[in-house]
């Protein structure tokens, strides 16, 4: 601050004297006047925004009505096939209004936490979702906890009967139709006895999300001949693949063309697609695959 001030005198005579116009003077004025003003906003900027959060953190949890709605609009796309509707627990996700991690949450940090980073051993997927989303959704889970306190008798729980509710013929078109799973499984192929493989909430978790699935790879070599795997090793110089008989081969990325099928990802961008009924229906299907 005292640089620029000192610098004004010298600025001035020199203008002055130079141009003989005041013109340029004011605008030099100006931007001193600029340099200033952002120079003090700096500190006091992010310390407003620390002080906001802090008051938000104190005073009593309360969402405006939109960001509520806004949030409740995502979790049914996202998250409610396994939390459930209300976020009181579904068939494969937790009850987040009696969730300590939720009561302990403040603005969506923790919450946003587990959103972003998933617990994949568990059967959380990751999202990659925006910061507002993230409120909104803290917004919305919030809201249901505190509703839910207030309401006494507690949950309603969801018990494997409810799996039972789907309509195996509705879910069979389903499947081969607007779900687009027939492009990857086959109920006489892959999918054959998988219900006697995997039952009830096992079954549903490894539907929506084959946390443990490999990724397939494709390489093209520069001869042409095309050689398919599991993916076994991925960087920015090196692709990696078992083949079917069980050796491990590699090539300089350079060298060959290659395509990576990473199942989860097909099954992560159904999520936003499922109605709690197409679920439903599905697990009534595959339950007929034995
Ligand atoms: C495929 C099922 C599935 C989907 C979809 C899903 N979750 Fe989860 N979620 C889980 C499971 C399972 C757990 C429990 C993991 C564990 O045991 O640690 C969990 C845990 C959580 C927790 C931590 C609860 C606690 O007390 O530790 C939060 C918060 C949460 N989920 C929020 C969400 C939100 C928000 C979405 C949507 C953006 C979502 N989940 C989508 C399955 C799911
Ligand atoms: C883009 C391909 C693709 C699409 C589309 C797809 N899946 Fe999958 N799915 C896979 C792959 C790959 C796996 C992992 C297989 C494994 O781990 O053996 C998998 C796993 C599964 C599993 C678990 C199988 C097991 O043996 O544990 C089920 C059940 C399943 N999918 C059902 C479905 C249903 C139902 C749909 C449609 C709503 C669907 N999938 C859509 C590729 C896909």
């Amino acid at each position: 601050m005292r640089a620029v001030r000192g610098l004004k005198p010298r600025w001035h005579d020199w203008l002055c004297a130079a141009t003989g116009t005041r013109v340029l003077l004011g605008t030099m004025f100006l931007l001193g006047l600029w340099v200033l003003k952002t120079a003090a906003q700096q500190p006091g900027n992010s310390s407003q925004a620390g002080g906001e959060s802090k008051e938000k953190a104190t005073t009593e949890s309360k969402y405006p009505a939109e960001l509520v709605d806004q949030g409740a609009t995502l979790f049914q796309q996202r998250c409610a096939f396994c939390h459930g509707r209300d976020a009181a627990g579904g068939e494969t996700g937790p009850d987040l209004t009696r969730s300590r991690l939720v009561a302990s949450d403040v603005d969506g940090e923790k919450i946003g936490a587990v959103v972003r980073n998933g617990r994949p051993e568990k059967g959380m997927p990751p999202f990659d979702v925006a910061d507002e989303q993230v409120a909104g959704l803290a917004a919305f889970i919030h809201t249901q906890q505190k509703n839910a306190r207030s309401r006494p008798g507690g949950r309603k729980g969801v018990d494997a009967s409810d799996l039972q509710t789907g309509n195996a013929e509705t879910g069979k078109q389903y499947f081969e139709g607007a779900g687009g799973c027939a492009k990857c499984h086959s109920p006489t192929g892959d999918l054959a006895g998988i219900a006697n493989r995997h039952q009830g909430l096992e079954l549903e978790r490894r539907m929506l999300y084959p946390e443990d699935a490999k990724s397939r790879v494709t390489v093209t070599l520069g001869s042409g001949k095309i050689v398919t795997g599991v993916l076994a090793y991925l960087d920015e110089f090196t692709v990696g693949m078992t083949d079917e008989a069980g050796s491990y081969h590699s090539w300089r990325i350079r060298d060959v063309h290659y395509k990576v099928d990473a199942p989860v990802d097909a099954h992560v961008a159904l999520f936003s697609k499922y109605t709690d009924a197409d679920i439903h229906n599905l697990m009534a299907y595959l339950q007929t695959l034995r």
